[in-house]
């Protein structure tokens, strides 16, 4: 049987992250999985009720939305936890803590999922610039620089979803 070796079997973490006390300005990377993880069940909702004649192209896409902010809330609160920080992720704390309106469950109508869903884009873009902002005023340019990219390829999934409206 193989038996790994002592200083094999512990999990090792960067010794700094380890020691560093959680920054106050870390609670900011609490907040967007709160958000993207709120937004994510509304894009879920849109992917399951879309109908119309863009259902061919916005079903496939809403999908592939849903996946992006799941990697990236996850990038996130790995980030906060890898800090000494929070990950809140239950449904009952998503409820209480995102600022996202709820998704109106009657929506069926493609062009309308897509207004609905850019004004939602928008608003979790803007909780990462604020996050990205208050990270920078914390010093802490790691999390910033995962924020930027976060906003980059997020930002590219709402011109995907202004561009399909366009059509
Ligand atoms: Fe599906």
């Amino acid at each position: 049987m193989f038996v790994p070796k002592e200083e094999t079997r512990h999990v090792r973490i960067p010794e700094q992250a380890a020691r560093r006390a959680p920054p106050p300005h870390l609670r900011v990377a609490e907040r967007p999985p709160g958000r993207g993880l709120d937004l994510h069940g509304q894009i879920k909702v849109a992917h399951w009720k879309v109908r119309g004649p863009l259902f061919p192209s916005l079903h496939p896409l809403f999908e592939q939305f849903a996946v992006a902010i799941a990697g990236l809330s996850d990038a996130i609160a790995e980030r906060a936890v890898t800090l000494g920080a929070r990950a809140y992720g239950t449904a009952r704390h998503v409820a209480n803590a995102s600022r996202l309106p709820e998704y109106p469950q009657e929506t069926v109508r493609d062009l309308e999922h897509i207004r609905l869903l850019a004004d939602r884009f928008d608003a979790y873009l803007q909780g990462l610039h604020q996050a990205r902002r208050i990270a920078e005023e914390g010093d802490d340019g790691d999390t910033a620089d995962l924020l930027t990219q976060a906003i980059s390829d997020f930002e590219k999934n709402a011109w995907f979803l202004r561009a399909t409206g366009d059509a």
